[in-house]
């Protein structure tokens, strides 16, 4: 059975000046284990999202510093985008029959629907238009990123019956369920996977710095992949990695490392998998995480923002690689599901024909300047990130620890200044660090005044 941890004792804010939220928490609270999500301390109920804004049940304006979880990366219902949807789905009103609409079916378990066919179309020739996209070929939806990662871990176990040992950098997150849940954490945790073996991730080289800004000795990093190719030879089929460690707290590591691992995989035969999940459709400046870190993977795990807030994720890769599973291995009963995929469409439409990419570039940089003056306040250690995906390392204080600095900061942020201003934020990353990674489309002058709020906010908290 699992152990009830101090967080498993946390409830969400009270705050009699919201009563319906109030009542909505508590209600949930009796309906639905606490297992069914990630504890955030504001316990923010959310009635409507538009662009880079959410709206609470009492009709208070949050700017949202999370784009959900970085799904919603061109901002909340975009209405253009929204509009593609529908033409994508065949959405056809028709004035003579009162009972049914006319679209593209709600199912893609038994039948092609050339909705899924357009979508696998474009998505390849969006990855493969960027530089490092070159071995990318095929497309394997899933309906999570635990679920492609999965996918993709078990098509590469499959290429040779004798290789069925998985490298994963330490303290990376790659989901719960199944392999994913295997290949996420480090060997310390519970019920480990026998095939998996965990790999150095620099964290202590970026704990402070920015990406790609200090050098980095590799030497003991290729000393433990020889090491590690000394011990199991063969029998490694794939290297998992993310582009920076998303979930383990928002380290950025220098991208020499990342080509390190990917010449050690060119080496030996092993499959280099890059976990994009949170990194893809723009979050790091490029289109793509791989196309500006000088690496080419194998195979690529996309999700999250790919289809700016529909349930979609995706495996892509080499044909070779994808091809070794039988018809029904990765299939299900969502998968592929043509609204998904109208929704990717639409996504990548509008990173195709707008200036989606450019006005993130700008936002980035407001971002850094607004976030390292954080770095001023006695309560925060280091702020680490790129593009538009940073992380704020709480630090202690003479009141908290920093994992409750890191609570406070959610609650103060979410309950706003005297002028109103509030912001909605994740829970914490790692215990104690702070993501921070709004909508790409959000508006430069609205990212300064929130980022001067948050600054205020946590110059508040001793
Ligand atoms: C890099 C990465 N991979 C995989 C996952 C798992 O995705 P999901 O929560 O959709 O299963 C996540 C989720 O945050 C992630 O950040």
């Amino acid at each position: 059975m699992a152990t009830v941890t101090p967080l498993d004792q946390q409830r969400f804010l009270v705050d009699p000046a919201e009563p319906r939220s109030d009542a909505l928490r508590r209600e949930l609270e009796k309906l639905e284990p606490r297992s069914q999500r990630t504890f955030t301390p504001s316990g923010a109920v959310i009635a409507s999202s538009s662009g880079s804004y959410h709206y609470t049940s009492e009709g208070r304006k949050l700017a949202d510093f999370t784009s959900g979880v970085l799904v919603a990366n061109l901002g909340h219902h975009p209405t253009r985008w929204w509009d593609r949807v529908n033409a994508y789905m065949g959405l056809v009103f028709q004035p003579t029959c009162d009972r049914y609409l006319k679209a593209t079916p709600l199912t893609a378990y038994n039948a092609i629907t050339e909705v899924e066919v357009e979508a696998s179309r474009r998505l390849i020739a969006s990855l493969r238009s960027q530089p490092g996209g070159a071995r990318l070929e095929q497309i394997l939806w899933a309906a999570s990123g635990s679920e492609a990662v999965q996918k993709g871990l078990k098509a590469a176990i499959a290429r040779r019956p004798d290789a069925d040992v998985i490298l994963a950098t330490r303290h990376g997150f790659h989901g719960k369920k199944g392999l994913a849940g295997a290949v996420t954490g480090s060997e310390t945790d519970e019920e480990r996977d026998p095939r998996v073996r965990f790999l150095s991730f620099p964290m202590a080289e970026c704990i402070s710095i920015y990406r790609r800004r200090e050098p980095i000795d590799l030497t003991a990093y290729r000393e433990e992949l020889n090491a590690a190719y000394a011990t199991d030879g063969r029998r490694i089929c794939a290297l998992i990695t993310e582009p920076y460690l998303g979930g383990g707290g928002s380290y950025h590591p220098q991208v020499e490392y990342l080509q390190l691992l990917e010449q050690f995989c060119r080496e030996h035969d092993i499959l280099f998998i890059l976990d994009e999940v949170q990194s893809n459709f723009g979050r790091t400046g490029g289109m793509y995480a791989y196309s500006t870190y000088g690496v080419e993977p194998d195979v690529v795990i996309l999700g999250k923002g790919m289809a700016n807030g529909m349930p979609v994720d995706a495996v892509a890769g080499r044909r070779d690689v994808l091809e070794n599973l039988g018809y029904g291995d990765a299939s299900d009963t969502w998968s592929a599901h043509p609204l998904g995929c109208a929704a990717v469409l639409a996504t990548l439409d509008e990173f195709e024909t707008s200036d989606v990419l450019e006005h993130a570039a700008q936002l980035a940089i407001v971002i850094e300047a607004g976030l390292t003056r954080l770095m001023r306040l006695k309560s925060i250690l280091a702020v680490r990130g790129e593009g538009t995906v940073w992380g704020v390392h709480c630090g202690s204080t003479a009141d908290r620890s920093p994992a409750q600095v890191a609570a406070e900061i959610v609650k103060r942020c979410y309950l706003g200044d005297e002028q109103g201003r509030a912001i909605h934020l994740l829970g914490p990353l790692a215990g104690c660090v702070i993501r921070i990674a709004p909508p790409l489309t959000m508006d430069l002058e609205e990212a300064l005044e929130y980022l001067d709020a948050m600054y205020e906010i946590v110059a508040e908290i001793n």
